[in-house]
């Protein structure tokens, strides 16, 4: 509690207490609790483009490893040093079947079968007792994807209703992060960050009807903590839903252009991001960028603007313009290499990444007591229903009514439609979704209009 005597101030000098990280959640090694939590789930990994002739050196989840794609098309990701002598298969030699050790040519299959040990007899015993370590990769619309955990419990790989929104270009990017995979991903779980670091105190990133304070709430399901933020934008109503799936995925709605001055009914995204630990220090976000009528406008399809989408600025920059116009880059690594949330002083408006950190706990505590996660795929068969993106909808202010307590109202509403959609798959469901919102539309300016 803070003291108020005279002495209490300029306590810089007794402010020094030791405070280490939450080594529960954010530390992602072999055997280290979020560790063994995040190998149970398929992750992106990098871009099928960073994949040429050559095997790619990646270090995914604390692992030093090799991505190649043999001659075959086949992808493979194995153990970066070779059984035999630990010689780097980064200088291995891509063959038709496998990989290559460049120092005594032992060559490996793609799930780690030694094939060859050609300086050893044929019937070399090596055969059955050496394994390259191997993992399971598959490539899906230009994204390479792979999962670490036991074999026996490969889950299926899940494709969510953002994956395939008609009209919406999907285009593939990464970037990096000198900091810890936790608040890279609690950065979309924090939609207050939005009003200040990209609009109140920096001026507007994106524009200027990011600044209005509008009400934020937060909602759980089965896989994901969602922040809603619903503005009055003159007679509009504007529904902003941000979306965190366990463990590491972030889908979030429109940033070009998006103010809530133009109808939108259940816009979706303007990216879908894994924000994949390299090691406990280190972040690889590695994501799609979305373009298109139902997320940001095809003409931003460039690599400076899918910069300015996802980080809220571009990278690179000279420190003095870096200091006057931070975006999330400079908020996410400010935070320092692991962020200590014992010296946090958690508030009101930080709901989110509580909620967050409290859903990750209980799924990372139960899987230490032997109780393995819920996967997306759980639900059933066909695309993984999800939420977010924009709803814009003209909804007057009624004179002489709190029209904070009927936002609120009409937001309730909004995500009672986004829930009952959800016993739907794929064109239906969102069908469904659209023309119930148009109709909710309908209704409630009818209604505000009555009691005018
Ligand atoms: S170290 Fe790889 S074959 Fe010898
Ligand atoms: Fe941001």
């Amino acid at each position: 509690m803070r003291d108020d005597t005279p002495g209490a101030r300029y306590m810089a000098y007794h402010d020094r207490e030791d405070a280490s990280p939450d080594p529960e959640l954010t530390l992602v090694g072999h055997g280290t609790p979020a560790g063994e939590y995040l190998r149970r789930f398929w992750h992106g990994i990098a871009l099928a483009s960073e994949l040429g002739d050559l095997p790619l050196a990646i270090r995914i989840l604390d692992e030093d490893l090799v991505l190649f794609r043999d001659l075959s098309g086949r992808l493979g990701l194995l153990r970066k040093h070779c059984a035999h002598r630990r010689a780097s298969l980064e200088y291995g030699r891509v063959e038709e079947r496998g990989i290559r050790c460049c120092y005594h040519g032992w060559l490996y299959d793609i799930d780690g079968t030694l094939l060859e040990a050609p300086a050893e007899p044929r019937n070399s015993p090596l055969y059955r007792t050496v394994c390259q370590g191997a993992y399971p990769v598959r490539e899906y619309k230009g994204l390479v994807f792979a999962y670490m955990g036991p074999p026996d419990l490969l889950p299926e790989f899940p494709v969510f209703d953002t994956f395939d929104v008609p009209g919406v270009e999907m285009v593939p990017y990464t970037c990096s992060f000198p900091c810890n995979w936790l608040q890279v991903t609690e950065n979309g779980v924090d939609p207050v960050h939005s009003m200040f670091l990209h609009t109140l105190v920096n001026g507007p990133q994106f524009s200027e009807n990011w600044g209005i304070l509008g009400d934020v709430s937060y909602h759980e399901n089965d896989q994901s903590v969602y922040c809603t933020i619903t503005r009055r934008v003159g007679d509009n109503l504007w529904f902003r839903v941000q979306e965190n799936l366990l463990p590491n995925m972030t889908q979030s709605g429109a940033v070009h252009e998006m103010d809530g001055t133009h109808i939108r009914y259940f816009g979706r995204n303007t990216f879908f991001r894994w924000c994949l630990p390299v090691d406990d220090c280190t972040t690889k976000v590695v994501a799609w960028a979305c373009f298109g009528d139902r997320a940001d406008p095809a003409r931003y399809n460039n690599p400076a603007d899918i910069e300015r989408l996802e980080q809220g600025e571009l990278f690179d920059r000279p420190a003095v313009e870096r200091q006057r116009n931070p975006g999330d880059y400079e908020a996410m690594v400010s935070l320092g290499p692991i962020v200590v949330h014992g010296k946090e002083h958690l508030a009101t408006s930080d709901k989110g990444v509580t909620r967050f950190r409290r859903r990750l706990r209980r799924d990372v505590r139960a899987l230490g007591q032997g109780r393995e996660p819920r996967q997306p795929t759980d639900g059933g068969p066909g695309p993984i229903p999800t939420w977010s993106g924009d709803t814009i909808l003209r909804i007057p202010a009624v004179a002489g009514e709190d029209d904070a307590v009927q936002a609120k109202e009409k937001l309730a509403r909004v995500v009672s439609v986004l829930s009952e959609g959800d016993r739907l798959r794929g064109p239906e469901r969102d069908t469904f979704i659209t023309s119930r919102l148009r109709q909710l539309e309908a209704e409630l300016s009818e209604t505000q209009r009555l009691s005018a």
